[in-house]
């Protein structure tokens, strides 16, 4: 039982779940939930696999040029450790929760590449040998697929993904390297924008491992199943890997039965699509409780995206994931 083990006779690698560092979680008002939470996360068997939320990001990692912190990070890392579970280590260079000092300088193309071989080498560094895989990369796309304006693209143009995928690979050689981004699941310009980035590391013989469908998908809104298994197989057929990385499909609240019944066919088309293209190798939902969501915070008029409700009832679409798998 549990939505790993079905997970794995399925022929995953893993059904996982992202969480946030003690640190970055608390909540005032829930402090009573996390023993209950913290079984269903790390002792249930519905997970084999989890991403700091947060902790490893750059804002949090490297505040100031040149001074690292770690603490945040290693309070996921190390309970990922501690119950044997696989460890997608999240995000090494993102526009996003960005230290503001990276923005903030006007820097040459020589300094910023500096800064990118500094960041990378010492983050990447630290948790060598840990991380099945690190998203190298995240969110370099826009939407008709051209490159998002950012510090990074702005000075370097698409060198400084090739600069972070050659420093990665030389640092932590055998954690698989990731491109992570949204709005992939279904074939559209970003996908080919995407493919073209693999394309680009693939003909430098940069090493590049995976691709990472953030699948932050809409309850009302969503693709079908032949439309994901073709995005899915777009990033296969390259010679790639691919996760569904950040799984979440949230609904305009409140929740009731028509819209938790169209979230519940789009949670088994994601993850069925997932299971049928070979080189899908796991899930990984972007935390699984709804309080613990992003979503609310972000889309003002949405939530309950996730598979377990507030009293840790689950909802419909787990059965929906089940049947998936
Ligand atoms: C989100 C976290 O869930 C929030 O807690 C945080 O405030 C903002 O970032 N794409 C990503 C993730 O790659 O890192 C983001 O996570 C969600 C969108």
């Amino acid at each position: 039982k549990g939505l790993d083990v079905l997970a794995k006779k399925a022929g995953l690698k893993y059904f996982g779940s992202a969480t946030d560092s003690p640190g970055q979680r608390e909540r005032a008002g829930y402090e009573e939930v996390y023993p209950q939470y913290d079984q269903i996360m790390w002792e249930s068997g519905e997970f084999s696999q989890t991403t700091p939320t947060n902790g490893q990001k750059w804002l949090f990692v490297e505040p100031t040029r040149g001074v690292f912190n770690y603490t945040e990070g290693d309070i996921v890392t190390s309970l990922a450790k501690k119950h044997g579970m696989y460890l997608r280590c999240h995000a090494l260079v993102w526009h996003s929760q960005l230290a503001p000092w990276v923005e903030e300088t006007t820097w040459t193309a020589d300094e910023l590449r500096q800064v990118i071989v500094d960041h990378v080498t010492k983050v990447a560094g630290y948790w060598k040998g840990q991380c099945y895989a690190w998203d190298v990369v995240n969110e370099a796309l826009n939407e008709d697929g051209t490159y998002r304006e950012s510090v990074f693209y702005n000075v370097l143009g698409e060198e400084y993904i090739k600069l972070a995928f050659e420093t990665a690979a030389k640092v932590d050689p055998k954690a698989k390297l990731y491109y992570n981004d949204y709005n992939l699941e279904w074939p559209s310009a970003k996908t080919e924008g995407a493919q073209r980035i693999v394309k680009m590391l693939q003909d430098e013989g940069i090493k590049v491992d995976g691709v990472g469908l953030q699948a932050h998908l809409v309850a009302e809104s969503h693709p079908t199943l032949d439309q994901h298994i073709d995005a899915i197989k777009g990033f296969a057929d390259l010679g790639v890997e691919v996760a569904l990385t950040e799984l979440d499909i949230r609904l305009t609240v409140p929740a009731n039965a028509s819209n938790l019944a169209m979230q519940k066919e789009a949670y088994k088309n994601v993850v069925g699509a997932c299971v049928q293209v070979d080189g899908c190798i796991g899930v990984t939902l972007w935390d699984f409780y709804d309080p613990f969501s992003w979503v609310p915070y972000v889309f003002n008029t949405e939530g309950a995206a996730l598979l377990w409700f507030e009293d840790f009832s689950k909802h419909p679409a787990y059965d929906g994931v089940v049947e998936a798998l």
